[in-house]
């Protein structure tokens, strides 16, 4: 079958305004998806209905503010059935960062020196800094390395540093700087193998792959909607007995039930309208390449045939980067492991700073990202944080082959 004409491109794209975005007398190319996606109508209409027409505080006995009510609860639940989890869940905040790091205050009021939590050089910060964090608390952080000649995580190693004290285990799914994708649920079993908590960060993951908390076996797992077609919005799921059992910061008249116990303040009501909207764009796509049951089956549909998609724009992209002497690539290269990794790849070009590489690409306009992207660890670890840090070239399954092959031919010619 061919994938690109089963997921039916037109109409994908055709529901990403963005995508009509013009520069130097022709379309954009965003190849800037692990930064942030772009958004369908359906989500920048949902958004603007929900400022319209429910633009009030919660719980209120008049029509916005019971409007205001029904989005929260819709949104709840198309997050849960975006997560495989229950609607009480799921909690809503700024964004992942913030997220985590109220996590990490709550359950470092429980630590006691010498207990450890374990994370990775692999990570975005967002997943290093909120844990670090509670070294304050007397807790000892030990890091997992990544192999430098794949930027895949050394998982022997990780393993290795879990033991009896381990109280976190902290992993991305998969990373944002060079896409490659971590055997989450082994962490989490070897996590809970030991009494420790299991936090994975899907920031980068969720719009490559189906994502099943319950089949992982995690206690808890970060994304962001903005990540995901969805406006900019946190997303945390956290095991019930766990959202109940440990103890957030919060103010009191607030609800002290999970999952509003962790929803601090007042939220962003307009963004978890264009959530629902975002999960809803994906299940259209399931319903439309067949699956006609539930909305969790239609999303797991949809996302396994955008990756299957995705990664043949994986193979052309690195393809033809590898072809290109002077690129220098980073990450999984084989065709047969890309199971192993996203459609987000770094490089470096041979001569030229990465900011002059992105800069000259956005005049063209392809629009691709330069630095660390945050995963500061690994930039420092591959020893290009000095020197500009990688170019990322990310795609989303509203890219094409032949934006693929044009960026090739744009990047030859620099
Ligand atoms: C892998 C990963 N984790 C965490 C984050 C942080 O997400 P947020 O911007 O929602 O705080 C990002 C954002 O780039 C990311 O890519």
């Amino acid at each position: 079958m061919n994938v690109e004409n089963s997921l039916d491109l037109d109409w994908i794209r055709s529901q990403f305004p963005a995508l009509s975005i013009e520069v130097a007398g022709g379309p954009a190319v965003f190849l800037d998806a692990p930064g942030g996606t772009q958004v369908p109508q359906q989500v920048v209409s949902a958004v603007s209905d929900a400022l319209v027409n429910a633009n009030a505080n919660t719980h209120g006995a008049f029509l916005t503010s019971q409007r205001v009510d029904q989005i929260i609860a819709a949104a709840h639940q198309a997050a849960g059935d975006f997560l495989g989890c229950d609607a009480d869940e799921v909690v809503f905040g700024p964004n992942m960062t913030s997220l985590t790091f109220s996590l990490s205050r709550a359950m470092g009021r429980a630590l006691k020196p010498g207990d450890e939590i374990v994370l990775t050089y692999l990570d975005h910060d967002a997943n290093f800094a909120p844990w670090k964090a509670l070294e304050e608390t007397g807790a000892v952080i030990r890091v997992a390395d990544f192999r430098r000649e794949d930027c895949t995580l050394d998982i022997d190693q990780l393993l290795g540093l879990i033991n009896h004290n381990t109280k976190i285990v902290a992993v991305g799914y998969a990373s944002n700087s060079v896409g490659s994708i971590n055997d989450v649920a082994q962490i989490a079993a070897a996590a809970k193998a030991v009494g420790a908590y299991s936090f994975i960060d899907a920031v980068h993951y969720a719009p490559h792959g189906p994502i099943d908390v319950r089949a992982i076996g995690c206690d808890f797992l970060a994304c962001s909607a903005y990540k995901f077609f969805g406006p900019h919005q946190g997303i945390l799921y956290g095991r019930r007995e766990l959202l109940e059992r440990l103890r957030p910061y919060k103010v009191r008249p607030a609800s002290d039930e999970p999952p509003w116990r962790w929803e601090t303040g007042t939220q962003n009501h307009e963004a978890m309208a264009g959530v629902t909207a975002a999960v809803d764009y994906l299940a259209a796509l399931g319903e439309r390449l067949g699956e006609t049951g539930a909305r969790r089956q239609q999303l797991q549909a949809s996302m396994h045939a955008t990756s299957a998609y995705e990664r043949r724009l994986s193979e052309k992209l690195i393809a033809g980067l590898l072809d290109i002497p002077s690129v220098e690539f980073f990450g999984i290269r084989e065709l047969e492991r890309f199971s192993q990794r996203t459609p987000t790849v770094s490089i470096r070009v041979q001569g030229l700073s990465p900011r002059d590489v992105v800069e000259r690409l956005a005049e063209l306009g392809f629009f691709v990202w330069e630095g660390n992207y945050y995963a500061l660890n690994l930039s420092e670890r591959l020893g290009v944080e000095s020197s500009g840090g990688m170019i990322r070239i990310g795609c989303a399954h509203y890219n094409t082959l032949s934006e693929i092959d044009r960026l090739l031919a744009a990047i030859e010619t620099l």
